[in-house]
């Protein structure tokens, strides 16, 4: 067993892109800590998967990233943390911050008429994580959700804008406009990067939680609680990996990530 140390960097993975915005907001929050980010940009999408195949590739990632010795592992996608997560908990020492009960906790804070919309892929709507998480807050609140699966090929290919997506957004979010709703999780890490048109067509009365800074705000208290923060007072190191040749195009890290991204290197699943 790996002992933690503060030295040590945070782990964190999604199946492409989406997870970058969760990087983001932990950079901005914890900008000494060191980092490694793992996309697996050739198994994307991973909503359209069935649950088995998800927590398989998912305990791949983390296994490969607890050999790194990270201190930390962060679920940075819905998919992986509905299908995976009570696994890996049963099966890492190290401590493992998810996406799903950061935001159920934003929602319910947020939300005035105690209805909650939630889009997300068909793996995390499917799941039922999301309801599972609210009623572990009794607070009453009811969640209405609907898969919206074709919102991360935009997002994979840098469109967050188009007059194609604006109408397919409108013929997703329909019956949660029609449902009263006054507060709306995006429940995949893809989506914030479309929180313009999911404003636009859900009007400005309704809050949309995106998660990202509230789970950095969660590993934050984490590696506190656990004396791990990086004692180190220069930026941390940050490392971007993916599973495809072709990976995360500097074009696409740049805009979703920013200045820190850096080089994407490359590990294929299938050639270890
Ligand atoms: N970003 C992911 C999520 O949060 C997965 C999207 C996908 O691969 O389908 O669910």
């Amino acid at each position: 067993m790996v002992v933690s140390d503060a030295a040590h960097p945070i782990g964190m993975f999604d199946s492409g892109v989406g997870g970058l915005t969760v990087a983001r907001a932990v950079i901005d929050l914890l900008p000494h800590e060191d980092l490694i980010y793992f996309g697996d940009t050739a198994r994307c999408p991973y909503g359209p998967r069935a649950a088995d195949e998800v927590r398989k590739f998912a305990l791949e990632i983390m296994d490969a990233l607890v050999e790194e010795e990270v201190k930390l592992l962060v679920v940075a996608c819905n998919s992986a943390s509905s299908a995976a997560l009570d696994e890996a908990r049963a099966r890492y020492a190290v401590p493992i911050v998810d996406v799903i009960a950061p935001g159920v906790k934003a929602a319910v804070a947020a939300t005035r008429n105690r209805r909650v919309g939630l889009i997300g892929t068909h793996r995390t709507v499917e799941s039922g994580a999301y309801e599972k998480a609210m009623a572990t807050t009794r607070a009453n609140v009811s969640i209405h959700a609907r898969a919206c699966p074709r919102f991360v090929e935009f997002v994979e290919r840098g469109d967050t804008s188009s007059d194609e997506l604006l109408d397919l957004a409108r013929e997703y979010l329909q019956p949660l406009r029609e449902s009263d709703i006054d507060t709306l999780i995006l429940g995949c890490t893809h989506y914030p990067l479309l929180s313009g048109v999911i404003q636009y067509v859900m009007g400005s009365g309704v809050v949309l939680i995106s998660s990202a800074e509230a789970i950095a705000a969660e590993i934050f208290a984490e590696l506190k609680d656990r004396n791990l923060l990086s004692r180190n007072r220069a930026m941390g190191a940050h490392r971007f990996v993916s599973s495809s040749e072709q990976g995360i195009t500097s074009e696409l890290g740049n805009r979703f990530l920013g200045p820190e991204f850096k080089d994407i290197e490359h590990r294929p699943w299938d050639k270890r």
